[in-house]
């Protein structure tokens, strides 16, 4: 009989329980164990955000999952990481929520709610004349499982839709831009930019102020991706020289986001705490397996993180 699989979970967040249940009931026949200071070697790590200890002991694994879509915490390990395959979360139930929030934000933009909210903590009655649709460019930057999620659920609503990624992209009603090159293309006359890039050297800082006001008067801004891809200072200073009209924004440089950061003062922009895609453990923990069940088969498996590329 063959020996059983060993699975070692670990969350920077102590909540690996729910985790550690699930893997049990998906896989009975594994052992599976939640890391420790002095744990056991395993086959199969699944982590997310794991101290550099843990990074040490998993030169021999066969394969690392991360509990997450996003691989740029981890690859900060560089060298010390085992050549094993790095596999992030493919949607796993994250498009269908980062379609909502994002769709939620859009429309808010569009239909002024932010600004009647501003309103009625003042107590005025004024109906505001309507945003004319065909001015109300949505672009995606980022247009892999994410962003193209989020662009089907913005189709019905009828607004010019763009999107820009690394490789060229032929998506129906979009208007798609790729590469470094075509970047300030897609960003003027972008009316709200929607961020959902992975973080990688290419992408950190990308949104500077050049680029920022690259985009049309009175846009607006919603990063979904990582607080890195954009410099705070400069989307402030835009929004309060009234340039843009406001952001949304879930990440942040520093999470959780300090009480002394700027943005906390400033009501045209609104913060959520990184919940925009929660991972769903259920549809997680069965992804998961039924990769790991793939490898065990010899099976190729989907969303091998690029190291190269950096995502
Ligand atoms: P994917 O890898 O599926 O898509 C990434 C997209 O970004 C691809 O279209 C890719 O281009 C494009 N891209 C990458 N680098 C560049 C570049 N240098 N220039 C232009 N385009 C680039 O990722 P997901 O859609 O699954 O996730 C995106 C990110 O969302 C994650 O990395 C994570 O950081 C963030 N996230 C945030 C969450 C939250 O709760 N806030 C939850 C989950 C994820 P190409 O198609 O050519 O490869
Ligand atoms: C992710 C995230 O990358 O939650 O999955 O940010």
């Amino acid at each position: 009989m063959a020996a059983p699989l060993r699975i070692l979970l670990y969350r920077s967040d102590g909540q690996a329980a729910a985790w550690e249940a699930a893997f049990k009931a998906a896989l009975p026949q594994a052992q599976v164990t939640t890391w420790v200071a002095g744990s056991a070697d395993c086959d199969y790590a699944v982590i997310w955000a794991p101290p550099a200890e843990l990074i040490a002991q998993l030169q021999h694994v066969q394969a690392i999952f991360l509990m997450g879509a996003g691989a740029d915490a981890m690859l900060r390990f560089g060298a010390a990481l085992a050549p094993a395959p790095i596999v992030r979360l493919g949607d796993a139930g994250m498009g269908l929520q980062m379609a909502e929030y994002v769709t939620h934000a859009v429309l808010r933009y569009f239909r002024r709610f932010d600004e009647y909210d501003r309103q009625l903590r003042l107590g005025v009655w004024k109906p505001l004349p309507a945003h004319e649709r065909n001015d109300f460019t949505v672009g995606v930057l980022g247009l892999g499982q994410l962003g193209r999620r989020v662009i089907d659920a913005l189709r019905p609503f009828g607004f010019p839709l763009r999107g820009w990624s690394r490789s060229s992209k032929d998506i129906d009603g979009v208007a798609c831009f790729d590469g470094i090159g075509a970047l300030d293309d897609f960003l003027r006359g972008t009316r709200v930019l929607v961020c959902l890039l992975p973080l990688t050297p290419d992408t950190d800082n990308l949104l500077d102020r050049a680029r920022l006001s690259l985009l049309a008067r009175g846009g607006f801004v919603i990063n979904v991706a990582r607080g890195a891809h954009i410099d705070d200072a400069a989307l402030l200073a835009l929004i309060r020289e009234g340039y843009l009209g406001g952001a949304t924004l879930d990440v942040f440089r520093t999470e959780p986001l300090p009480l002394d950061h700027a943005f906390w003062g400033e009501p045209r922009v609104t913060i959520t705490p990184h919940i925009s895609a929660l991972t769903l453990v259920p549809e997680a923990v069965l992804q998961i397996a039924g990769k790991m069940q793939a490898l065990q088969r010899g099976e190729p498996v989907a969303d091998i993180v690029d190291r190269a590329a950096g995502y």
